[in-house]
């Protein structure tokens, strides 16, 4: 799957490039690419924005800019285009699946006051919030997206990773354990030392029903 990442800090995906998605990209699963929409600033200090017609605080992302790095990169091929917007729908499990059948998106970051609207009407197919707040910037929320939609992505995970896990069917997950069997004083259940699957797999289903109730009733209301 590839992302294309329109930015004006591309240095800020530094760390999107380790762990599992940095190998995945090494093996080729994923292909990253940063587009600094700085340089297609025709100004000669490279200004890329302004200030607000109309007034106000701070600056808006200049659209001429925008739409060049956005258009340098089609190569007559079209492509979903994600703007990362606090106004857009938050981001969900379900999204993320959805999204993950692409073969190619390209993620537009705002910064400061946000982009001229016009370019946005232009290019952006759809809005996504990671969240009911304000960030600086969309570089955070276009990792949070890659981090989520990569992990769908066939070879990067095993299978079993993404089917048992918080959201995957509508619940949140069960507790997992490791060595030492003792800690602190606290044992691990009986039941996942049994070696009797079908035992440690109702145990695990009635856990997440309870973890679910205890800390997110609104999902078990959904089903
Ligand atoms: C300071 S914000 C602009 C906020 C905008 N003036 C408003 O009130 O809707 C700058 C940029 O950060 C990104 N951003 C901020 N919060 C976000 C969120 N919750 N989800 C996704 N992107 C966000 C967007 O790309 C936005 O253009």
């Amino acid at each position: 799957m590839r992302f294309d990442i329109l930015t004006l800090f591309p240095e800020m995906f530094e760390p999107i490039k380790q762990s599992i998605i940095g190998r995945a990209e090494k093996k080729n699963l994923l292909e990253i690419n940063l587009i600094n929409i700085r340089d297609f600033s025709k100004n000669k200090h490279k200004k890329v924005d302004d200030t607000p017609y109309g007034g106000g605080a701070g600056m808006v992302m200049m659209p001429d800019v925008v739409y060049d790095a956005y258009h340098s990169i089609l190569n007559g091929k079209q492509a979903s285009v994600i703007y990362l917007s606090p106004q857009g729908k938050t981001l969900t499990q379900a999204k993320v699946k959805e999204l993950a059948k692409k073969d190619h998106l390209i993620l537009l970051c705002g910064h400061y006051e946000g982009i001229d609207q016009r370019v946005l009407d232009e290019i952006v197919t759809e809005e996504i919030s990671i969240g009911d707040y304000v960030l600086t910037g969309g570089e955070l929320p276009a990792m949070v997206l890659i981090d989520s939609v990569s992990r769908y992505v066939e070879g990067v995970l095993t299978e079993e990773s993404t089917k048992e896990e918080s959201f995957a069917e509508g619940m949140l997950e069960y507790p997992q354990y490791t060595r030492p069997e003792v800690f602190h004083g606290n044992r691990v259940p009986e039941v996942l030392l049994s070696g009797h699957h079908e035992n440690i797999k109702k145990w695990r289903q009635e856990m997440s029903r309870k973890i679910t109730k205890q800390k997110r009733p609104d999902l078990l209301n959904k089903n």
